[in-house]
């Protein structure tokens, strides 16, 4: 049985990879998990300089789903180089970074900085954090912006470029095709939802920002759709995600297009999320004769 897939010249070994921001930079889940077993590790998005993120509370449990406004704190790339990346090396981990930034000059610096650092092996652009007042939703939800945004970044990278999508647009599949004639390598969706919650005790938002974003189980079927409709748009390889908890959770998203997949909000009611539904999905796999994982990518079957 045979889990590899290959994204975009990015050999994986298995098409699991923990989810950016929701894994740290990979190194505090040493102890818990073999990291070397995972198809890859995004680490938390990463910016230029280190940046403080939002004031508390920063997380908030919904019936079914989490709302989360950290607002991109990180330790800054210089820092990730220096202070993170070693250790994931010798750890033998396959490592994707997270990049974003507040204009496209910040994308492209962070971009030159990480370009230094021996052991990554692909970008992977956020333009879509809800979280920050002038932040990736630009970028993400506006076809020109992104077009200028993607291909400037392209040009700057010297790793495959991975572009992960705002959900919070109406036509999903249009921006996808922007990024894929802009040069992405590949496509990551989907990122949080703009959310909203209310203490009705206090009449007063939960969070300081007011808004926040929306991931887990509750997502789920809008991002099943999005990565069904961005795979009919574009040919570049899809990584899905959006509260996969199981390996059947995976398999749907795999069966909708995607090549590959997250896991993010799950990490944090059960961190070994990620090597369990590597071992149940070759157990899917063997069970049902599927000789290599990559014959389920796009295999939905719809009548007509
Ligand atoms: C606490 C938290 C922090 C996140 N931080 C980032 C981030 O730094 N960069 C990014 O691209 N996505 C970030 N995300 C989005 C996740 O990577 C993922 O796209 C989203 O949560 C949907 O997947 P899930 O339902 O499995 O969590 C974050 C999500 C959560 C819950």
């Amino acid at each position: 049985m045979d889990l590899s897939v290959n994204i975009a010249g990015v050999q994986l070994q298995n098409p699991v990879l923990a989810a950016s921001g929701t894994f740290g930079y990979g190194v505090e889940f040493e102890d818990i998990v073999d990291l070397r077993r995972l198809g890859a590790v995004v680490t938390k998005g990463l910016s230029r300089e280190p940046m403080p993120g939002n004031p508390s509370p920063r997380l908030f449990e919904t019936a079914s789903g989490m709302l989360n406004s950290v607002g991109l704190q990180n330790i800054g790339a210089p820092a990730f180089l220096r202070s993170r990346l070693p250790r994931l090396r010798q750890l033998g981990v396959m490592v994707v970074a997270n990049v974003f930034g507040y204009s496209r000059e910040d994308y492209l610096e962070t971009l030159a900085i990480l370009n230094d650092g021996e052991g990554i092996a692909a970008y992977e652009l956020n333009v879509s954090c809800p979280n920050t007042d002038q932040g990736g939703i630009v970028f993400g939800t506006d076809a020109h912006l992104l077009s200028d945004l993607v291909y400037a970044a392209k040009q700057a990278a010297r790793r495959p470029l991975w572009v992960k999508l705002s959900p919070n647009v109406t036509n999903i599949a249009q921006l996808a095709k922007v990024c894929e004639d802009a040069g992405a390598d590949a496509l990551s969706l989907v990122n949080t939802f703009v959310g909203m919650s209310i203490d009705v005790q206090t009449r007063r938002p939960r969070f300081a920002k007011i808004v926040a974003g929306l991931s887990g189980p509750a997502i789920k079927p809008i991002a099943v759709r999005m990565v069904w409709e961005c795979s009919r748009a574009v040919k570049i390889p899809i990584i899905g995600m959006g509260g996969i908890a199981t390996a059947e959770d995976a398999v749907e998203f795999l069966l909708a297009g995607a090549s590959a997949v997250q896991i993010g909000t799950t990490n944090f009611w059960d961190p070994k999320a990620t090597e369990n539904v590597i071992r149940d999905l070759r157990r899917f796999c063997e069970h049902r004769g599927i000789e290599q994982v990559r014959q389920l990518t796009g295999a939905v079957e719809i009548d007509g």
